[in-house]
């Protein structure tokens, strides 16, 4: 079932928002430049599938970076965001939707007592960056190269050229001071984050425990356990990013998967059920910090929306036992499928339960400099055969696949196929090696 792609509508409406947004786009991986296409301009989505502005259907895997673990317009999450917009949209003042999201999220979430609500995951980052400085008194902090972090300044740094001199800025605007404070690892190196550590008093380790924003690389074995040990040896806090992986590859995320704990986690995309929602959590003590109860200033005017509570609170109600158990099959079977789809093609895929990458590499990729190193072209002619078969997968060889619960065994099935067919298409056009 070979469609291929019409792209009248959405290449008007792309010519058009070219006028009047920055690159025609309001997050810059939507413009789909690391596949060499334009943009695709959605109307609706509905479960598994997004229908385009030109008709065409795809199988969904990118489900909004995340967010949409149960698929597009779920009934039940419709429902209680409908029934929350009809109460009114926002107050500005507590509700008890909030409390019951916090207790919730305590309760999938070990080494959580307390949530402070935002909008974004960005945000989040930044609360707990502030509340880890507050309580350790100290500014630096250390991050692994290759995770994002939302677009924090001093998270949006690259390694500089030594461990002496901090990270260098990862973007123009970004103050050279800012990711100066940022010590920039390699992931998975355990002498680097040893020589780092022993090096610097600091502030924060900030992690994503399962990175999901150079494909997919898991930690080594012991890397998690050497983080929580460096943290602890050095004073500083253990702050992991579990926007991706929270609520998604186990009810208590990476941390209750992988059997690490954070001082902090970050959580952002599932648990706002695909509205505006993200958080940070800790134990009472820390999280008393944060002003009124503390000093710790943090603020904002949607954060705990009515709306975003209730969207939060019905996706994470679906997410009992049986559907962690059915998410990591489905995803067992994709990454299955697509392994005997490449036949001999050289990609290796990684997958963690909802979690998936396809790293055009020979070898296996346990950093970001593998990633790096991937066969990004033929990876970009890849995803445009996929897009050509009414497959859309994530359009850069460093974002994950997001499989859900959506998913039916013949999406996967169509997925496979057309899979194959891209794979087939490379070896045709010489972009086997
Ligand atoms: C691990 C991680 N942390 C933080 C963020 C930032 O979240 P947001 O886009 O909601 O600001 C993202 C976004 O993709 C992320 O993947």
């Amino acid at each position: 079932m070979t469609a291929s792609l019409t792209d009248t509508r959405s290449s008007e409406l792309f010519r058009h928002a070219l006028e009047l947004l920055p690159g025609g786009v309001n997050s810059p991986v939507r413009a789909m430049r690391a596949i060499g296409r334009e943009p695709i301009f959605i109307a609706r989505g509905e479960g598994a599938e997004l229908y385009d502005v030109d008709g065409n259907c795809y199988v969904d895997y990118v489900c909004s970076w995340g967010p949409l673990i149960h698929g597009h317009a779920h009934p039940e999450v419709l429902a209680a965001i409908g029934v929350a917009a009809a109460k009114g949209t926002s107050f500005g003042a507590p509700t008890p939707g909030e409390l019951e999201l916090a207790d919730e999220v305590a309760r999938r979430m070990e080494g959580v007592d307390m949530l402070r609500m935002t909008s974004s995951g960005t945000e989040a980052a930044m609360t707990a960056l502030r509340l880890a400085r507050a309580a350790t008194g100290r500014e630096r902090v250390l991050k692994f190269a290759g995770a994002y972090h939302g677009h924090v300044d001093d998270l949006l740094a690259v390694a500089g050229s030594g461990l002496a001199t901090g990270g260098l800025p990862a973007s123009p605007g970004v103050p050279a001071g800012a990711a100066a404070g940022t010590v920039v690892v390699p992931w998975n190196d355990a002498d680097a984050l040893l020589a780092a550590t022993e090096r610097h008093e600091l502030a924060a380790i900030v992690a994503e425990p399962l990175p999901a924003n150079m494909g997919l690389v898991p930690p080594r074995d012991g890397f998690l356990e050497l983080l929580r040990d460096r943290a602890d040896a050095n004073g500083a806090l253990l702050v992991l990013d579990e926007v991706i992986s929270g609520f998604r590859v186990a009810s208590g995320g990476a941390q209750e998967l992988l059997g690490v704990s954070g001082d902090l986690t970050i959580l952002g995309k599932v648990i706002g059920g695909g509205l505006p929602a993200a958080a940070v959590g800790g134990s009472s003590e820390l999280m008393r910090m944060l002003a009124p109860s503390g000093e710790v200033y943090q603020a904002g005017t949607l954060s705990g929306n009515p709306l975003a509570v209730a969207a939060g609170l019905a996706t994470l109600e679906l997410l009992d036992e049986a559907a962690y158990l059915r998410l990591g099959a489905i995803t067992e079977r994709l990454a299955a499928g697509l392994r005997e789809a490449a036949g001999d093609y050289p990609v290796q895929v990684v997958s963690a339960p909802g979690l998936l990458a396809v790293f055009f590499s020979e070898g296996p990729v346990d950093s970001f400099e593998g990633a790096q190193a991937c066969d990004r072209g033929a990876h970009a002619s890849w995803c445009r055969e996929l897009l050509s078969r009414g497959i859309y997968p994530p359009p850069s060889q460093f974002e994950a696949w997001f499989p859900s619960l959506a998913h039916t065994p013949e999406q996967l099935e169509r997925t496979i196929e057309a899979a194959s067919a891209a794979f087939s298409c490379l070896a045709q056009m010489g972009l086997s090696r």
